[in-house]
């Protein structure tokens, strides 16, 4: 996503404005909705669809360590759930909500308690990459991790960022094959002097990133409803001489069996977000992973999405308006 143009702007400025009902109106195609039985429900319908997930407990930033419990106490529900009903799935977890900003040793030990859980039901975590203020803090957290030796976990890595492509490099070094990245363009809007911000660069960049990422050997998760990402993705897959059986990775040591992983890479989407697309992804043979958001805190999450992203407004606004340029 590029600078806000003035559309994107305004959609912001009315924000303030919007009735709850219609914030909620409108968000529920991206949010699955207040509890986890309406993220269950979602699931069973996108099932159907061939797509497995990650599901997202909403709420970040926390201002006492306290509120961590509720985070880790909800993800060991989502957990059961999951295991209850069969789902492929997966958690998608906000380090901050786990109190890493508040104290870093604190939040790292709700973040390994989680991811020590999981990996007892093979279940894997990924660390959503917040602002760049926790860059560094979210991916030392995956060292550490792997380090005592729970592999079950990896993050997210932002194209937009100029470090993205040492960040990747020296995960490889460090995590071999056992790397396991998200790429996405990230939707923070980062200043000039650590970030693109230009939509071309930014594309190019995370293009790059998702390039640079299969060929060091780490498991990538493509996440990008952009055709120019995707595109040039796929070009890069088949280039590299993938085909889109289950188990196929052509790279030499291929990364460890995952539970519930595609070969070496999958392409993710939000909810609400570009179903057709998916759908023709799936029915070509690829993995797809839908995020799954949901929680009380949906109306806050709607809101700040807008604020530190205007050009989500613009999005919603075009798919809400003109329904036929993005079907869910
Ligand atoms: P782009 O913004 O150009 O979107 C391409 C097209 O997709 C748009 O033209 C529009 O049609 C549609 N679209 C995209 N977003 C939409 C929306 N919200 N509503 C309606 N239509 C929309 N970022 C981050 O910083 N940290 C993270 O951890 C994650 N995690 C994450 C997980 C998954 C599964 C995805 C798909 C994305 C993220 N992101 C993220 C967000 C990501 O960084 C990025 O902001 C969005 O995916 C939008 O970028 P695209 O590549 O989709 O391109």
């Amino acid at each position: 996503m590029a600078k806000a143009g003035p559309f994107s702007r305004a959609i912001v400025a009315m924000t303030g404005v919007m009735p709850r009902w219609f914030v909620r109106y409108i968000s529920r195609r991206y949010v699955a909705g207040a509890s986890l039985d309406d993220a269950v429900r979602v699931m069973h319908r996108l099932t159907e669809q061939g797509a497995c997930f990650t599901v997202d407990v909403l709420g970040e930033e926390i201002t006492t360590l306290d509120e961590a419990t509720f985070f880790l106490e909800e993800y060991r529900r989502v957990m059961a759930q999951i295991l209850a009903h069969g789902f492929d799935a997966n958690l998608s977890i906000k380090p901050t909500a786990f109190g890493l900003l508040i104290d870093h040793e604190t939040g790292l030990e709700n973040i390994r308690r989680l991811v020590k859980e999981a990996a007892e039901h093979d279940m894997f975590v990924r660390l959503d990459m917040e602002d760049h203020r926790v860059t560094d803090a979210t991916i030392d957290a995956v060292h550490t991790l792997h380090a005592e030796g729970l592999t079950n976990v990896g993050t997210v890595l932002q194209g937009r960022l100029h470090r993205t492509l040492d960040d990747i490099d020296r995960m490889s070094e460090q995590l071999g094959p056992a790397a396991d990245h998200r790429i996405c363009k990230g939707i923070y809007l980062e200043p000039d002097s650590i970030a693109h911000t230009a939509r071309k660069a930014i594309t190019e960049a995370t293009v790059a990133c998702v390039v640079r990422g299969l060929e060091r050997g780490a498991y990538v998760a493509i996440a990008s409803h952009d055709d120019a990402v995707i595109d040039a993705s796929l070009t890069a897959l088949k280039d590299g001489g993938w085909t889109n059986e289950e188990g196929h990775d052509p790279r030499d040591p291929s990364p460890p069996h995952r539970q519930g992983k595609g070969p070496g890479y999958e392409f993710q989407m939000l909810l609400g977000v570009r179903g057709p697309l998916r759908r023709g992804l799936r029915e070509q043979g690829h993995r797809t992973r839908v995020y799954i958001p949901y929680g009380e805190k949906w109306y806050e999450y709607s809101i700040r999405r807008l604020k530190e992203n205007p050009t989500v407004g613009a999005q919603v606004a075009k798919a809400f308006l003109m329904p036929w340029t993005n079907r869910p």
